[in-house]
C-alpha cells in the first residue's frame, strides 16, 4: 500500500474495475488509469485523480476488435484497414459513438469517440479480465509528463487511485496517435504518436494523411481554429517543473553554441539548469555545460529518444531544475511526436540559434 493506493494482482485489478474503482496499467505507450467506461462514477473519479478538465475525453481500451461494433455505429474502410495494420498497437481512432452504451463523461459531450487495442500482454489481459470497455487517460495528473514507469503513476497518483499493475518500462514512451479518419477517406491525425505518418501512409496512401494544423499555444487562433483536433491538445502538456525552451538551429555546432551560452547566462543569474541532448552532439558541448544533463540517446534512434523522454523531463525535476533548453531533432518518423512533445512541453517556447 502506497498512501491508500493498492498493488492489486490482475484478477484482483480487474475486479477492482468491474467494482468501479480506478486501477493504473502498463501499456505499450505509457501507463493508463483506467475505469469502467459504462460507470459514469468510476470516470468520474479518473477525471478527479488527474485533475483533468471535464471537456477532455477519454480513450476506450478493447481488448478484441470484435467489441468495437458495440461501442461505435459505423467504421469507414479506411480506419478498418489501419486497425487491421495497426491493432494491437498505438492507433487510437476516432469514431461514431453508439448513443447510451457509454458514460457520457468519457466522450466529454461529443458524438465521437477513441479507441484503442492495446499491445501490452497485462492490458490484453486485464481488459479481458475486467470484460467491460476500460476508459483510460495516460496515469499522470493533468499537465505533468506522461508516466512511463509504475513508479511515475505513484509520484503524481498515490492515495488518489484504486491500485496500479506494475508491467514495468513502457515501450514506446510516448501516446498512442489518434487519428479520424474522415468521409473522403482522408486519416486526419489528430495527435501524432507511436504509429507514424510513415506507417500510416503505408496502409491509406501518402495523399490520404493529413495534420491538424498546430496553432502555437495560447495564440488567437487557437480559439478560432475551425479544424476539428484532439481536445487534450489544446492545453499545456507534459510539462516539467522548470521552464523548457527547445533550441534549433542551422547545424548541431550553432544549437550547441547557443544554448551553452543561455545556459550559463541563465546559471549566473541564480538558475538550476538541465540540458537534453542527443548522444552525437555531447562533445559539442563545455563540461558541466548545465547542472543537469540528460541524453535522449542517438538521434538515429528516434525509437530511443521516444522511450526516456517522459522520464528525462522528470529527471529534471528531480533535480530541482527551473530553466531546461533542449535540442530540437528533425521530424521524421518518431521523430515528429517527440517534437510535438517538447513543443507542448515548452509552450511554444523556441530559441533560433540562426
Ligand atoms: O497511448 C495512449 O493513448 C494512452 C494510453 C494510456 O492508452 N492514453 C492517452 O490518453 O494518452 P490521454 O487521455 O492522455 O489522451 C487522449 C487524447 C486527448 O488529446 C483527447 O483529447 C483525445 O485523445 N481524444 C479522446 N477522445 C477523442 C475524441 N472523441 N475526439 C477527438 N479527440 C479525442
Ligand atoms: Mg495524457
Amino acid at each position: 500500500m502506497t498512501g491508500g493506493t493498492d498493488w492489486p494482482a490482475l484478477t484482483e485489478a480487474a475486479e477492482m474495475l468491474r467494482q468501479g474503482s480506478t486501477v493504473a496499467f502498463p501499456t505499450e505507450t505509457v501507463y493508463g488509469l483506467g475505469a469502467d467506461a459504462r460507470n459514469t462514477a468510476a470516470v468520474e473519479a479518473v477525471f478527479a485523480a488527474k485533475g483533468r478538465p471535464s471537456d477532455n475525453p477519454l480513450i476506450v481500451h478493447i481488448a478484441d476488435p470484435a467489441a468495437l461494433t458495440g461501442l461505435v455505429t459505423e467504421v469507414h474502410p479506411a480506419a478498418a484497414a489501419l486497425m487491421n495494420a495497426y491493432w494491437p498497437g498505438p492507433l487510437t481512432l476516432v469514431l461514431p459513438v453508439r448513443p447510451g452504451v457509454l458514460s457520457p463523461r468519457v466522450t466529454a459531450g461529443l458524438d465521437t469517440v477513441g479507441v484503442r487495442m492495446p499491445d501490452h500482454p497485462v492490458a490484453l489481459a486485464l481488459l479481458s479480465a475486467a470484460g467491460c470497455p476500460v476508459a483510460a487517460p495516460s496515469a499522470n495528473r493533468s499537465g505533468r509528463p506522461s508516466p512511463t514507469l509504475a513508479a511515475h503513476v505513484l509520484d503524481d497518483l498515490a492515495g488518489y487511485i484504486g491500485g496500479v499493475l506494475d508491467g514495468g518500462p513502457a515501450g514506446v514512451g510516448l501516446e498512442s496517435t489518434v487519428v479520424q479518419v474522415q468521409p473522403d477517406g482522408t486519416a486526419l491525425v489528430l495527435r501524432p504518436g507511436g504509429i507514424t505518418a510513415e506507417q500510416l501512409a503505408a496502409v491509406v496512401g501518402p495523399a490520404a494523411v493529413a495534420a491538424v494544423p498546430e496553432p502555437a499555444a495560447g495564440s488567437a487562433t487557437a480559439a478560432a481554429n475551425p479544424a476539428p483536433r484532439a481536445p487534450g491538445m489544446k492545453y499545456t502538456h507534459y510539462a516539467p517543473r522548470g521552464w523548457l525552451g527547445v533550441v534549433r538551429g542551422a547545424s548541431p555546432q550553432r544549437v550547441a553554441e547557443a544554448a551553452a551560452e543561455q545556459l550559463a547566462a541563465a546559471k549566473l543569474g541564480g538558475e538550476v539548469t538541465g540540458l537534453l541532448l542527443f548522444e552525437e552532439h555531447q562533445a559539442l558541448y563545455p563540461a558541466a555545460a548545465a547542472d543537469c544533463v540528460v541524453s535522449l540517446g542517438s538521434l538515429a534512434s528516434p525509437e530511443e529518444g521516444a522511450r526516456s523522454l517522459y522520464a528525462a523531463l522528470r529527471r529534471f525535476d528531480e533535480a530541482g531544475a527551473t530553466y531546461i533548453l533542449a535540442e530540437a531533432c528533425p521530424e521524421a518518423g518518431l521523430g515528429a511526436a517527440i517534437m510535438n512533445r517538447l513543443m507542448k512541453a515548452a509552450g511554444g517556447s523556441i530559441i533560433d540559434a540562426g
